[in-house]
């Protein structure tokens, strides 16, 4: 049934998404090219899949980075590496401005059962990840905001620092490295399910 499902709106997904991917080009404005990123990242910033992250009220400098190295191949995705293809700097450094300068929209997702919280805040206390990404987990300049993004894509990108596949930012897959396995999961809801307290963009 799942897969039934899940097939044609995968297929009526890549449908929509390509034709509009080769209309994003360098010689747009940025709000035409940041319409665009809107069918996949959301009209009012809730992205479309879950293993798609929120990048409305992601930092600026983070959002920057990312581009630039989807761009040289430094993070590698099929999808990400097709729509900033026709893109240039200048285009990068606008649409982070854009994009870090909207709300970042409260999804709503669940604490984790008390078990799971513990098991995570484990990891965090002795990995130490808000020595960078701060107390509230809301990151700063070219450190991610964390708080409240897709538990599905935090555990995807975790998974993929640690085993290599996203290789653009190697003290990260070294601290991953220092996780178990096990442990991505429940660090993922955990990080997910934080409401905004304070900060650019919060509630
Ligand atoms: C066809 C769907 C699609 C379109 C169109 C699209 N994106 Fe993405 N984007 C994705 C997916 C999927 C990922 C996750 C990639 C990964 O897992 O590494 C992503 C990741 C990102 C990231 C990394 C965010 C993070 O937290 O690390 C940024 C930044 C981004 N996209 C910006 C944009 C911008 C800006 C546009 C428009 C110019 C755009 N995207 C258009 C699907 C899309
Ligand atoms: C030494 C500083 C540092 C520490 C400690 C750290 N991080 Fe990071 N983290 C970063 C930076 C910088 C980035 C941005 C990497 C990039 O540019 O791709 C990042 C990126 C991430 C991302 C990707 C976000 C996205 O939107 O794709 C996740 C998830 C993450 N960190 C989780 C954690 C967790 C969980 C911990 C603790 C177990 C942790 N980090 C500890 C510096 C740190």
């Amino acid at each position: 049934m799942k897969v039934k499902h899940s097939l044609p709106i995968a297929i009526a997904t890549l449908a929509v998404a390509f034709p509009l991917t080769s209309r994003i080009a360098s010689a747009a404005s940025v709000e035409e090219n940041a319409q665009l990123c809107a069918s996949c990242h959301g009209e009012s910033g809730i992205p479309q899949e879950k293993t798609t992250p929120i990048i409305w009220g992601q930092n600026e400098g983070y959002l920057y980075l990312q581009l630039r190295d989807f761009k040289s191949g430094a993070r590698k995705n099929d999808i990400m590496s097709g729509v900033v293809a026709g893109l240039e700097k200048a285009d990068f450094k606008a649409l982070a401005a854009h994009f870090a300068a909207l709300k970042w929209p409260n999804i709503q997702q669940p604490s984790p059962p008390k078990d799971v919280s513990k098991a995570a805040l484990t990891v965090i206390g002795s990995i130490g990840c808000t020595s960078c990404h701060l107390d509230q987990y809301q990151g700063d300049g070219t450190t991610a905001r964390l708080a409240g993004q897709q538990a599905e894509y935090l555990l995807k990108t975790m998974t993929a620092f640690r085993d290599g596949s996203r290789a653009n930012n190697p003290g990260m897959s070294d601290l991953m490295k220092a996780a178990q396995p096990a442990d991505l999961g429940p660090v993922a809801q955990y990080l997910a399910s934080l409401q905004v307290i304070g900060g650019k963009g919060n509630q």
